[in-house]
């Protein structure tokens, strides 16, 4: 319930009905959200699989992190897929150039690289973190982005993996970047990360409807979100899907 299989192919919406070339084209359920009283209300029900995540015609190195992404961990590989797939609707929502939407997808499918230096065990760990994993999990963004700075190909998406946890008052982490010096790629998947979380859920977590997903946000735009951003993601998935 709440659910279809979508077959996601981004960019064809954004170049009319032309084919889309060297971009992603994924299959994975998304949440169906209903429109009537304004608010999305259905419920993310994580219990039915995502129906198949292939990536095809992107260039091998960046295949080949999503490989590993996926080899390491199942479900981080699931979530990173749907954090593109938010981040590319907030994307569109801004009317951003598909080039720009095409780094920030990348971008965001590899924000959790760095997770791949997290033991498994801590990365579901049915409880809460203590203090000490939770400063293992807090480098992954720096180690995620270390890895990409090293390899070619990855220069334009490295900063947004590694500023992807920061927050709009500048309490967030690894560089306690503020408001605007915090690019804007990495605000969108700040958000488009929060919401998959809220509604996917966690081992310790139950998840939270869509609309209670946005209500989170809305409480924490301007503190820990770019509020405009927000308002964007708002609004684009209260229109959506098709
Ligand atoms: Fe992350």
């Amino acid at each position: 319930m709440g659910l279809k299989p979508l077959i996601v192919a981004m960019t064809a919406r954004l170049h009319g009905n032309k084919e889309p070339s060297g971009l992603f084209i994924f299959a994975v359920n998304v949440p169906k959200f209903t429109n009537k009283g304004g608010a999305p209300t259905s419920s993310f029900d994580d219990t039915q699989p995502m129906l198949a995540a292939t990536i095809t015609e992107e260039p091998l190195h960046v295949r080949m992190a999503l490989e590993i992404i996926k080899a390491y961990d199942e479900a981080l590989f699931r979530h990173s897929v749907r954090v593109a797939y938010y981040t590319c609707r907030i994307l569109e929502a801004t009317g951003a150039a598909p080039e720009q939407i095409r780094v920030a997808q990348i971008s965001s499918l590899l924000h959790d690289l760095g997770k791949i230096t997290v033991p498994r065990g801590v990365l579901h760990k049915p409880a809460a973190l203590s203090e000490h994993e939770f400063t293992y999990i807090k480098l992954h963004p720096v180690t995620g982005a270390r890895i990409l700075q090293k390899l070619e190909g990855f220069a334009e998406i490295w900063p947004y993996v590694k500023h992807h946890h920061e927050r709009w008052d500048g309490k967030g982490y690894p560089a306690g970047l503020a408001g605007e010096n915090i690019p804007f790629v990495a605000r969108v998947i700040c958000i488009a990360d929060a919401f998959e979380a809220m509604t996917a859920g966690r081992p310790y977590k139950k998840s939270m409807t869509p609309a209670q997903a946005l209500d989170e946000l809305t409480a924490n735009a301007g503190s820990q979100f770019d509020p405009d951003l927000v308002r964007v993601f708002l609004h684009a998935v209260s229109t959506q899907l098709d």
